[in-house]
């Protein structure tokens, strides 16, 4: 566990009424390295899970990070144990920010948050504020007291407005969205983030207006399906650098027959779901099984393959490690 950062817990707060906002901070006081916008890290929790939270909030701010965490009814244990057991000033350990969720700020951009989606998203709206750039988020709430952030998102903005819709109010994404999402002339790319069936929606939505898939950005940090079986067929995965060679055999991932060969791979959620184990690939077809990539990355010419869950569907697969 090497690139992990030592960081203290210096606040809990309530935002809405089923989300706790947690800002870190370096536990030797130094600055923390710099994030943008849709960077995520992984949380190393006491109870021994691993968790991916989007940063949040102002990404100037050095000083510390800021996380947003709900309350799920189903939680995987990560919501429950911040919910009901961390404390200010107990010690954790995280990863350096990743983003696989790069804002493209140089041009009209449209935000789709629902429920604690808006993490992500606040934090893009911050940024384009400050640049002067034009926005519109659209942040889709059960009812006004579940929204994080709400006297933030709900001042004046001078570059753009955010609309919060409530399905209490007869607003839910199903009611609205065909409405109120614009097309693509005047607005160049469409990030949205929250709940599977949500995103789902606003894909929908957003091709039925014309929205080139390759403009609309999106990041789950729940698996779109169960964990994917690993699949059936054997193959090789050898590497670049060195020419090794293994057989994957039905049922084992590539991250772990190259672990047992003492090849360190970066893991975190083991799910296809963080990015953290995404690799070049050289030579061969993936199956890909990630939701981490865009279907624009994973038919691109030059491939990575998510090792902790995608296959190949060639006999040989080269990898650059
Ligand atoms: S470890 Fe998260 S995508 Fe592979």
């Amino acid at each position: 566990m090497s690139d992990v950062l030592s960081v203290v817990v210096d606040g809990i707060w309530r935002q809405g009424d089923r989300n706790l906002a947690v800002r870190l901070v370096a536990e030797n006081g130094a600055a923390l390295p710099g994030w943008q916008p849709g960077a995520h890290i992984d949380v190393h929790l006491p109870c021994g899970l691993i968790r991916q939270y989007s940063l949040t909030g102002d990404a100037a701010r050095a000083e510390s990070y800021l996380i947003c965490v709900a309350q799920e009814g189903a939680s995987r244990g990560g919501s429950r144990y911040i919910h009901e057991t961390l404390r200010p000033g107990q010690k954790l350990l995280i990863s350096p920010p990743r983003n696989l969720f790069t804002l493209h700020e140089d041009e009209p951009v449209i935000l789709l948050a629902a429920g604690i989606g808006i993490t992500p998203l606040y934090a893009m709206l911050l940024r384009l504020e400050a640049a002067g750039r034009p926005f519109a988020l659209h942040y889709f709430v059960k009812h006004r007291g579940s929204a994080a952030f709400l006297p933030e998102l709900t001042r004046p903005f001078n570059h753009g407005v955010c609309v919060v819709h409530c399905s209490a109010e007869g607003q839910s994404p199903r009611n609205t969205l065909a409405e109120i999402l614009p097309g693509p002339d005047s607005w160049r790319h469409l990030y949205v983030c929250g709940p599977v069936g949500f995103m789902a929606a606003v894909r929908d939505a957003g091709a039925a207006k014309g929205w080139p898939e390759e403009r609309i950005h999106s990041e789950a940090f729940q698996p779109v399906a169960p964990p994917v079986a690993l699949g059936e067929e054997t193959f090789t995965v050898t590497l670049a650098s060195s020419g090794e060679s293994w057989p994957v055999p039905a049922g084992q991932s590539i991250a772990r027959v190259l672990q047992d060969h003492g090849v360190a791979v970066p893991l975190s959620c083991e799910m296809g779901i963080c990015g953290a184990c995404l690799t070049p690939v050289i030579d061969g077809t993936v199956d890909h099984r990630d939701t981490v990539q865009s279907e624009a990355e994973k038919s691109a010419s030059a491939q990575q393959i998510a090792l902790c869950c995608s296959r190949s569907r060639s006999a040989r697969l080269v990898i650059d490690l």
